[in-house]
């Protein structure tokens, strides 16, 4: 049987692990699939701050999920991670890599010493000097990236790498052939959201917004006085809709779409942006995946802005489904699966 890998992802209060089998085949086996809540505040923005709390819940995911492998693949992404383009010389992306602490030091805000880089090509040209490889520096602080690893480690886990969490969402979603054109990806979470624009499934555009759908839970909690698992249901019943609410709900209706204007207008100036510095690369459509984009309205909110079409994304489409998946379950938990999914397919793409 072809190994497997778990790949792991550290929600808002939610741990979630896929493990798949054949990886960087073309038709990967999702094997496993399994989630376990735990205390949000034990970690900050994807950030493990308390290790305890996370090794008790990584444990009982293991206990429950029933992996047949420790090895796990992590995923990185919120604000602290810095995407750059970077031209280098035409030369193998081992050696690429191997110079880049010799070369981004003025591209970064941070030491290259407390730095973890990456470098991920997206197209060949030809400079001035001879031809070069263009693509996307990926920087991530090394004190975020070692407390979530050590956190895994002292689980028993093996965490044999570790990714930017806007690659493993294009991975599942946009590669492995199936997309064609530039197409953005749009992924909502709680604490972070992302924009992936990729041409064939080839990133070349990241940006990571600190905002999801927490926010509209905070300001209903906050702004409101409702407790926060109030605050959860009323959200997810009235979305952006606006319809006649008794008065003590209209306060939340108003606030639900005031806090989400915000997220809206970011991920608007991100498009524009983008369609600003490429003028001859349009994008063709929206696909929208992740927890907080299953707010009632919200992918027809999302087509308005952008004026795009915005299509829900399907994270397993890509992967053949073991016997232990069960379907009936999937909807429920389908778009934010996309992190986890996406991790498994390192060395796929
Ligand atoms: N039906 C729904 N209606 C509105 N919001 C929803 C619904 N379902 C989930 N959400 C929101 O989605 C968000 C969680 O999304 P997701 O599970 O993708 O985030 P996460 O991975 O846990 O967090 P992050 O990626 O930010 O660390 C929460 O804010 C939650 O309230
Ligand atoms: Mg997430």
């Amino acid at each position: 049987m072809a190994t497997s890998v778990v790949g792991l992802d550290i929600g808002h209060g939610v741990l979630r692990a896929a493990e798949v089998a054949g990886g960087s085949t073309a038709k990967p086996r999702l094997m496993k699939y399994h989630e376990v809540t735990f205390p949000a505040d034990a970690t900050h923005e994807g950030e493990v701050v308390e290790q305890d709390v996370l090794v008790r819940a990584l444990k009982q995911l293991w206990a429950a999920g029933k992996f047949k492998t420790r090895d796990v693949v992590l995923g990185v992404g919120n604000q602290r991670v810095l995407t750059r383009d970077l031209s280098v010389p035409k030369v193998p992306l081992d050696r690429i890599k191997e110079a880049l602490p010799f070369q981004v030091q003025d591209l970064l805000p941070i030491p290259v010493s407390d730095a973890v880089l990456d470098f991920y090509p997206v197209a060949e040209a030809q400079g001035e000097s001879g031809p070069v490889i263009q693509g996307l520096l990926v920087a991530a602080a090394k004190s975020s990236v070692l407390a979530n690893v050590r956190a895994v480690q002292a689980a028993g886990l093996n965490p044999i790498d570790v990714d930017l969490t806007p690659f493993a969402l294009t991975r599942a979603l946009l590669a492995g052939g199936g997309t064609r054109g530039t197409v953005a990806l749009i992924h909502v979470g709680a604490t972070t959201s992302c924009i992936v624009i990729a041409t064939d499934g080839v990133p070349q555009f990241v940006r990571i917004i600190p905002s999801g759908g927490e926010e509209v839970t905070t300001a209903l909690v906050n702004g409101i006085g409702m407790t926060p698992a109030d605050a959860e249901r009323t959200k997810s019943t009235m979305g952006l809709v606006r319809e006649a609410y008794p008065p003590e709900l209209m306060a939340a209706c108003e606030t639900t779409i005031r806090v989400t204007e915000d997220l809206l207008g970011s991920l608007r100036n991100t498009v524009a942006f983008y369609r600003n510095t490429r003028p001859n690369d349009p994008i063709t459509n929206v696909v929208l995946t992740g927890g907080g984009s299953r707010l009632r309205g919200f992918p027809a909110a999302l087509e308005e802005v952008t004026r795009l079409q915005v299509e829900l994304g399907d994270p397993t489409s890509r992967f053949a489904l073991a016997k232990a998946i069960d379907i009936h379950s999937l909807p429920s938990v389908l778009p934010a699966m996309g992190v986890a999914l996406g991790l498994t397919l390192r060395a796929a793409s």
